[in-house]
């Protein structure tokens, strides 16, 4: 079996990018963790990163066939209508996950277009939010 792992903008630069905000993990990093935490159920990690939200959709149609997804859809919570349509058709459980906790910061971080579909959302906790993300799609698609 296979778990989606979506990242949008400007989060293939962790690590490099703003780490007084998203800390030092990079995406490699954190795609180890994942894969370590879903390893002992026979699950392997597809990691995709797209800096356009066209692309991020291609990825989600390709990708019927994986058991969940972990979405960090970066600045795209905004207004990432397309992206949203293409989440809304996606037929397994997903988690969004955000580093920072948005509602810390900037008023137009406050709103994500994406949240409403999501099984449940983490915020907040840096790269170890993907882990506990990849810990909760384990527990919601057990038998
Ligand atoms: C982010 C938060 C977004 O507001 C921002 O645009 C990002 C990263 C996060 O992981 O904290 O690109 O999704």
């Amino acid at each position: 079996s296979r778990l989606l792992l979506l990242n949008g903008p400007n989060l293939g630069i962790l690590g490099h990018r703003e780490p007084e905000v998203y800390g030092k993990a990079t995406l490699a990093d954190i795609e180890a963790a994942v894969a370590q935490e879903v390893k002992g159920n026979g699950w392997d990690v597809v990691s995709v990163q797209r800096e356009s939200e066209g692309e991020l959709i291609q990825a989600i149609q390709s990708s019927y066939d994986t058991v969940g997804a972990i979405v960090n859809p970066g600045a795209l919570m905004i207004a990432g209508w397309s992206l949203r349509d293409a989440l809304a058709n996606y037929p397994r459980p997903w988690i969004e996950v955000h580093l920072s906790n948005v509602w810390a910061r900037e008023q137009f971080r406050h709103e994500s277009v994406i949240a409403p579909l999501a099984s449940g959302i983490v915020v907040g906790l840096g790269a170890y939010g993907y882990e506990l993300a990849a810990r909760a799609l384990l527990n919601l698609t057990k038998d």
